[in-house]
C-alpha cells in the first residue's frame, strides 16, 4: 500500500489512500469530463459525503426501497453456507458504508471461528471510520484495515492473501448497478486481476421486475431519494464553489425498459447560467434540460453469469429473497 497515510480508530487501522487534493482533481476531471459536453452526468461516487452518506442510509431504511431487507434475507439464510463455500478467512467489502448488513456474514465467519481480517473499502470517510471502530468492538479476535479509497481506482492495492488462505470480496447493495455496463466490466476485470485463483467474489444485484415497483423505490413520498439525488449539486457547490440553485430543478426518476434500468436526473425548470469554478466551467442550462446523476441498472440472473464469465469467474451459486426481487452470487476467481 506505498503512499497511504496510515493512522487508526480504536483497534483498527486505517489506510488513507484518498487525500484532499486528489480528491479534489479527481472531482474536476469528473465534472469537466460529465458537464462539459452532453449528456450531462455526474459519476455517483460524489453523492456520498457525510450529507449524501446519511441520507443513503434513511433510503435503506424506507419501506419502498426493498432491495436492503431482500439482500438481508439472503444472507441471514445463506450466511453459514457462504463461509463454508468460499473458504476464506479475510473479507473484504467494497463500498461498505456503515457495513449493517455485512454484520450477518461477520458474525458466521466469526462463529465459524474464520474471520481473520475484514478490509471495509469506502470513500466515505466518515462513515467508514465509524463502521471500522463499531467492527473491532464487534469482532475483538479479527483485524480490521479500514481504506479511504475509490474501487474503480485503487483495487490493485487491495491487501495480498495471508499466506495459504483466500479472500472473499463482498460487493453488496446493488452498487455494482450503479456503473454503466462498459464500465461494469472494467471494474470486474479489474477486481480480476487484483485477486488470485480461488478467491470468491460474493455479488448483490436488484433484480429485474415490475417498473411500479422499481421507480416507488426511488421515489418515495417523503422526499428522501430526491434529497440524496439533488445533494450531488450541493456537493459542486462547496467543492467547487459552483452557484447551483439546487432548487430550480425537478427530480426526474424513470425505469428505462430497454437499458434495464432506473435513470435519476435533475432537470431545469427555468433557463439556467451555472458558474463553476473550480472546475473552470460555466453551465447554460435551457428549460427542461436534465443531468443524469445517477443510474441504476437491473439484473436477470444468465447475465449476472455472463458478465462474471467473461470476467474470469465462475458462479458457484447464486441465491435469490423469497420475491426473487435480488440476489446474491458467490463467483470464484478463475
Ligand atoms: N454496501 C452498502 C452501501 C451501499 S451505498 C449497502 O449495501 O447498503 C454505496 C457505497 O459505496 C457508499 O458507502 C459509497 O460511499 C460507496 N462508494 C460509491 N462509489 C465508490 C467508489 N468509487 N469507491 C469506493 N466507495 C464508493
Ligand atoms: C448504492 N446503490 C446501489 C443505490 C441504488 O439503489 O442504486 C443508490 C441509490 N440511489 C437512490 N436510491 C438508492
Amino acid at each position: 500500500m506505498s503512499g497511504a497515510r496510515e493512522d487508526g480508530v480504536g483497534r483498527a487501522r486505517v489506510s488513507v489512500l484518498l487525500d484532499a487534493d486528489w480528491a479534489a482533481g479527481s472531482l474536476v476531471a469528473d465534472v469537466r469530463r460529465g458537464l462539459g459536453s452532453a449528456p450531462l452526468r455526474l459519476p455517483p461516487k460524489w453523492l456520498y459525503d457525510d450529507v449524501g452518506s446519511d441520507l443513503f442510509d434513511q433510503i435503506t431504511r424506507l419501506p419502498e426501497y426493498y432491495p436492503t431487507e431482500a439482500e438481508r434475507a439472503i444472507l441471514t439464510d445463506r450466511a453459514a453456507e457462504i463461509v463454508t463455500a468460499s473458504g476464506a478467512t479475510t473479507v473484504v467489502e467494497l463500498g461498505s458504508g456503515t457495513s449493517d448488513k455485512t454484520r450477518t456474514l461477520l458474525d458466521a465467519f466469526a462463529a465459524a471461528d474464520r474471520l481473520a481480517r475484514f478490509v471495509p473499502i469506502d470513500v466515505s470517510e466518515g462513515t467508514l471510520r465509524a463502521a471500522a471502530e463499531e467492527l473491532c468492538a464487534r469482532y475483538p479476535r479479527a483485524r480490521v484495515e479500514a481504506i479511504v479509497g475509490d474501487f474503480t481506482l485503487h483495487l490493485g492495492q487491495l491487501p495480498p492473501n495471508d499466506p495459504g488462505a483466500q479472500r472473499l470480496v463482498a460487493f453488496l447493495g446493488g452498487t455494482i448497478g450503479n456503473f454503466y455496463v462498459e464500465e461494469r466490466a472494467a471494474f470486474l476485470g479489474a477486481l480480476a486481476d487484483s485477486l488470485d485463483a480461488g478467491d470468491t467474489l460474493l455479488l448483490g444485484t436488484d433484480l429485474v421486475k415490475d417498473a411500479d415497483r422499481l421507480v416507488a423505490a426511488y421515489h418515495d413520498p417523503g422526499g428522501v431519494t430526491d434529497r440524496f439525488v439533488r445533494n450531488s449539486l450541493a456537493v459542486l457547490n462547496r467543492e467547487l464553489g459552483a452557484d447551483f440553485d439546487t432548487g430550480a430543478f425537478a427530480y426526474i426518476p424513470f425505469w428505462d425498459p430497454h437499458l434495464e434500468r432506473m435513470d435519476l436526473r435533475l432537470r431545469a425548470e427555468s433557463p439556467q447560467r451555472v458558474r463553476i469554478p473550480g472546475a473552470g466551467l460555466d453551465l447554460e442550462l435551457a428549460v427542461g434540460e436534465e443531468i443524469q446523476v445517477e443510474i441504476s441498472a437491473k439484473f436477470r440472473l444468465p447475465g449476472i453469469a455472463g458478465e462474471l464469465a467473461a470476467a474470469g469467474f465462475d458462479v458457484v451459486t447464486s441465491w435469490t429473497d423469497a420475491g426473487h426481487d435480488y440476489a446474491l452470487t458467490l463467483a470464484r476467481r478463475r
